[in-house]
């Protein structure tokens, strides 16, 4: 079929998902030729045609649930909601799924709610200790329901090291490759920047930065070091990587001493470098309207509230 018969097609299939707002009215007989048809051809994923475009819209809104006590522990973890519907479209069930900065596991804890496996990073040994808690209560859960007689089971590994090594420890360990890697990096030094942000954690005692071990890349002062130790990382992913698996990033551009870094968008440029280029396929905005406004730079001069993430998204074209 030419593509333009293809689009032509789909657009008669989901006349709902085309709407000028892009909203989603379901009608039941869209929703049934959407699974009816897709599901045997589909090479990337289990959604429906539906669910697939709809997750193509390049911004969203995702409000998370309040962190649990173990989460709260560290200063920057991202919801598991939000990692299942990057997991959901990006793998199918059984396949596996990295990230080299795994914080408290929600990446792992989201792939093994959704049927995938996970293996994570993580050099701070009292987050790789929350994470391997949270992998054992989501493994224990899973067990208990129903889905664990399904034919293809999970399984979850959580390395306490600094993912400069990740791909040795990887063939070390005889793990297959993986299919996909979900992550947030640092936000280059910003957490022990960012005073304001931080106050109310560190009125109650918790962490406002992740450690102070030289190798953790949060440390890193130099901004274009940073970006030499981000490459280096995303090097490490890509050896372990399938040919055509996927990379979302989840990062932000920040403003430090009075100018803006454009973290988000040197990322792109930095590790579509050879060697070990991944290709840039695009941006998803994570737009967070629950965010409290700061009143930064009032009646003097320009300072951004920074309500939104990019969810950078790559792939391993070789
Ligand atoms: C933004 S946080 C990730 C949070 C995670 N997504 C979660 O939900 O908990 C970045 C994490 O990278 C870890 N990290 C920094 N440098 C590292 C390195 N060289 N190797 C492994 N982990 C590292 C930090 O300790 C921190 O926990």
């Amino acid at each position: 079929m030419s593509v333009w018969r293809a689009f032509i097609s789909t657009v008669l299939l989901y006349p709902d998902v085309f709407s000028p707002r892009g909203t989603v009215m379901e009608t039941e007989t869209v929703h049934r030729q959407a699974s009816a048809q897709v599901t045997h051809k589909n090479k990337m994923n289990e959604l429906s045609g539906r669910d697939w475009i709809k997750f193509t819209k390049s911004w969203f809104v995702h409000r998370p649930e309040p962190r649990g006590d173990q989460k709260i522990r560290h200063p920057a973890s991202f919801p598991e909601s939000l990692v299942r519907e990057f997991v959901s479209f990006f793998t199918k069930k059984g396949e596996i799924v990295v990230d080299p900065f795994v914080g408290t596991g929600s990446t792992i804890v989201a792939a093994l709610e959704t049927g995938r496996s996970g293996i994570g990073f993580e050099i701070v040994i009292k987050y790789a200790n929350i994470s391997k808690e949270r992998v054992q209560d989501a493994l224990a859960r899973r067990m208990a329901h129903k889905e664990a007689t399904e034919s293809k089971s999970s399984w979850a590994r959580i390395i306490t090291a600094d993912s400069a090594r990740l791909s040795k420890i990887w063939r070390e360990k005889g793990f297959p490759l993986a299919d996909y890697c979900i992550t947030s990096p640092p936000y280059w030094n910003q957490l022990r920047k960012s005073h304001m942000r931080q106050k109310g954690r560190a009125e109650k005692g918790l962490d406002t930065a992740y450690s102070d071990n030289p190798n953790e890349i949060g440390n890193i002062e130099d901004y274009h070091d940073f970006l030499g130790a981000l490459k280096r990382t995303f090097d490490e992913v890509y050896k372990v990587m399938k040919p055509k698996g996927y990379l979302t990033i989840i990062t932000n551009n920040v403003f430090s001493d009075g100018r803006m870094y454009p973290l988000a968008f040197d990322t792109v440029s930095t590790l579509s470098r050879e060697p070990f280029a991944w290709t840039p396929k695009d941006e998803k905005v994570w737009c967070q309207d629950d965010k409290k406004l700061l009143p930064l730079g009032v009646f003097n001069a320009w300072v951004g509230n920074r309500h939104h993430q990019y969810c950078l998204i790559f792939r391993k074209e070789g």
